[in-house]
């Protein structure tokens, strides 16, 4: 038996559209389920695994130290995979909400670099981003966006090996980013949380901030999650159900 499609409850989307038109401080936090209707699996849902591992078992230091080979082959899966993708009407609407609140932020943990192809300008990769690539020896970070990398793993002109320009577990995230991101959640008027299981920390951590002081907190998954108990609305629906139709009213 298939899954019932989740309904949208109308009076939710006003109540939660007429807050963001209101704010001039926005902060939207989003994760990979706002990716999943342009064909990007998530990472704890249907078609999250590869080769049966868990992002956890791949996506740190330690698992690179072992094996880059094996660590830059799901990169490039991944890197591959992402090619022929393009940002869907949610990652749309976001542009359009940032031309309305001037200082709407998106703070987004996915590395697929969508928002920005979109055409959001004000964006924190706080997990970095799958198209840079960082030498392990002298550290120097570029992008290279050719899928599939001629040589697994890649080598720096220098000799050493090179990394994934992201964050894996384990390791801090940018220093400026982290500020950054912190800052506007202490500021926001409405924190707009979009496809995360909030469940990988600090980002997990924005919504919780912006709460706290005293942001209205809107989430949006057709799943319940985590974060749902303190969110002020909770709207059951895909990104793509809710966010155009959030910030339409909003525009
Ligand atoms: P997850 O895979 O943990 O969660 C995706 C969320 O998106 C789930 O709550 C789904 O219910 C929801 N979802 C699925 N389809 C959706 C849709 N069409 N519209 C809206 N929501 C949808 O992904 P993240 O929370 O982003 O980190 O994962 C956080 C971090 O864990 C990632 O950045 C990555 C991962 O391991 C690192 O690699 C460091």
């Amino acid at each position: 038996m298939s899954e019932p499609t989740p309904t949208v409850d109308a009076a939710a989307v006003r109540a939660a559209a007429e807050r963001l038109r209101a704010a001039r401080r926005v902060l939207v936090v989003t994760g990979a389920g706002i990716s999943a209707e342009s064909g990007v699996p998530t990472f704890r849902g249907p078609g999250g695994l590869w080769r049966d591992f868990r992002p956890e078992e791949l996506a740190t230091p330690e698992a690179f130290e072992r094996d880059p080979h094996l660590v830059w082959e799901w990169y490039d899966w991944r890197r591959q995979r992402l090619v022929p993708v393009r940002p869907n009407a949610a990652h749309e609407a976001l542009v359009r909400l940032e031309s309305a609140a001037p200082e709407m932020l998106i703070a987004t943990q996915n590395v697929d670099g969508l928002h920005g192809v979109a055409g959001s300008r004000r964006v924190l990769e706080l997990h970095g981003s799958i198209w840079t690539v960082r030498c392990v020896g002298c550290r120097e970070a570029r992008d290279d966006r050719r899928a599939p990398l001629p040589e697994l793993p890649p080598r720096c002109a220098c000799g050493g090996l090179l990394r994934p320009g992201v964050v894996w577990f384990g390791e801090a995230l940018p220093q400026d980013v982290l500020y950054e991101s912190f800052a506007a959640a202490r500021q926001a008027e409405v924190v707009l949380v979009i496809g995360t299981s909030s469940v990988v920390y600090p980002a997990a951590a924005l919504p919780e901030t912006a709460r706290a002081h005293g942001a209205f907190v809107i989430e949006v998954n057709p799943e319940a999650t985590s974060l749902t108990a303190m969110a002020d609305v909770s709207l059951r629906g895909t990104a793509v159900a809710c966010v155009p139709a959030l910030t339409g009213a909003a525009a």
